[in-house]
């Protein structure tokens, strides 16, 4: 940041000293909202066509502006553009070194705009061009995800509930879990893009302009749907933000939950999964440690977007009509929710092929945890015995075989009948886990013929 000895502030005229230098670091934004230069110029291109084409700036302004631009594009990608925070913020910046280039043409640029709708504006081109992204890396995950439940549709893992065994699932199964939480994820963000795709731009500071106009040019320029339709609202809304934090509050946290479950699965007390070393860290004094840090990492992550949702809500609440500058504390929280989900799902989409399951040990814990007892209440079920005694007569069966040590198929035949005489020797059928698997053949069941299914219709949607 340079720092000018008497800069030329766009409101001096009304000033009769300098701000104080607290008040300028205090005030300024440009250390964060820089990162809008890109939308800023989009969208001042944008206004200034408009400008020109209802004949409210000469046509020569434009093409100074246009030139101006151009220019100001380039040295900010190279690196050779003067940030400074004099300026405030990313919008005076642009502007002051648009003038600085093309002159008058760069002081009419501000015509019938105020940097409250301007702002609004940068923020939604933002914001939009970040969901857009983010769609893309849901996308990547969810292939990975699918392509993970495709090679475990039929690798049998124990489901738990209470985090105790409770019935076999397939593996495939329970990562197409997780998929149903990214397309809800998918659906929120693709729900919310709407909101977020309308113009601000017109309503200046927040009762319109004098000028003439055409904010449908602009919106239709700019790729929004349409426009803010109140002023006031236009610029004061920021609601859009509100939600995005919200789908992101959502989706970090099934990230977490997922995180959660890798974490438990690679502790060798499970070990139901290999994570690839890659994904994985040391420790600097245990040399057998290998953590899984990423997951960790993103389980941690999620506690901050979820303050980011409650500052900007905060942020709102007490706010009047129309803007305040309490809203320029709306771009860090959100700019943050941003990179966080963004950088979790990329590593998460990166991750998730190399995750390796280990059969051995699954099938090893749904023996330890009698997890085909419900298949022998429901054969029993089958056999005329009211469901509530199939219960009770399976839980002593469960304890039997406790005591010997062994799972319920590994009882012998008499030992069973012993509980019911309705046991047959078909009763071992139901009792594998296989069997367990292929019987919940419905639709959302884990049969490894369903997640098949489900696989095979969401390759066909894509
Ligand atoms: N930097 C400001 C923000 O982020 C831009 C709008 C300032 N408007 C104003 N009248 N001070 O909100």
């Amino acid at each position: 940041m340079s720092s000018d000895a008497s800069p030329q502030y766009t409101w001096a005229g009304n000033f009769s000293e300098p701000m104080d230098d607290l008040v300028k670091r205090y005030t300024a934004s440009v250390g964060f909202d820089r990162r809008m230069w890109r939308q800023d110029i989009r969208g001042s291109l944008a206004h200034a066509r408009m400008l020109a084409r209802q004949g409210i700036i000469p046509a020569e302004d434009l093409a100074d502006i246009q030139r101006g631009m151009a220019q100001i594009a380039a040295e900010i990608e190279s690196g050779a553009f003067a940030w400074s925070l004099d300026f405030e913020d990313v919008h005076l910046n642009i502007e002051k070194r648009l003038t600085a280039l093309v002159g008058d043409a760069g002081k009419r640029l501000h015509t019938g705009r105020s940097r409250n709708d301007q702002v609004a504006t940068d923020i939604r081109l933002y914001l939009r061009d970040a969901i857009d992204d983010i769609q893309v890396l849901l996308g990547q995950f969810q292939n990975a995800l699918l392509d993970l439940a495709e090679r475990e549709a039929a690798t049998p893992m124990p489901g738990f509930t209470h985090l105790q065994v409770a019935q076999p699932i397939t593996f495939g199964h329970h990562v197409l879990a997780w998929r149903e939480m990214t397309r809800r994820d998918a659906e929120r963000l693709a729900e919310i893009r709407k909101r977020v795709n309308r113009l601000p731009l017109g309503a200046a500071a927040l009762a319109g302009t004098t000028y003439p106009i055409d904010r449908e040019f602009v919106a239709a320029e700019l790729g929004f749907d349409g426009v803010c339709e109140n002023s006031l609202d236009a610029v004061s809304d920021r609601d859009f933000a509100i939600e995005f934090c919200a789908a992101a509050a959502l989706l970090m946290m099934h990230l977490s939950r997922m995180s959660e479950e890798l974490v438990l699965w690679m502790n060798p007390r499970f070990a139901f999964v290999r994570i690839p070393d890659r994904f994985c860290t040391g420790s600097s004094i245990m040399p057998q440690k290998k953590n899984p840090d990423v997951a960790e990492l993103a389980r941690g992550k999620t506690g901050r977007v979820y303050g980011h949702l409650m500052a900007l809500l905060t942020l709102m609440k007490g706010q009047p009509l129309a803007y305040n500058k309490d809203n320029q504390e709306d771009k860090e929280p959100l700019f943050d929710a941003v990179d966080t989900v963004t950088d979790t799902l990329r590593i998460f989409a990166a991750m998730i092929p190399g995750v390796v399951t280990r059969p051995e040990a699954m099938r090893e814990a749904l023996r330890q945890g009698f997890a085909t007892a419900t298949d022998l209440a429901d054969y029993l079920t089958r056999k005329g015995l009211p469901f509530r005694d199939a219960h009770r007569i399976v839980g002593l069966a469960v304890r039997r075989a406790e005591e010997l040590g062994v799972d319920l198929p590994e009882l012998r035949i008499e030992e069973l009948q012993s509980f019911s005489p309705l046991i047959g020797e078909d009763v071992f059928s139901a009792l594998t886990v296989e069997g367990s698997l292929a019987a919940r053949d419905h639709a959302g069941g884990t049969a490894p013929e369903r997640v098949r299914a489900v696989i095979a219709r969401a390759r066909a949607r894509a």
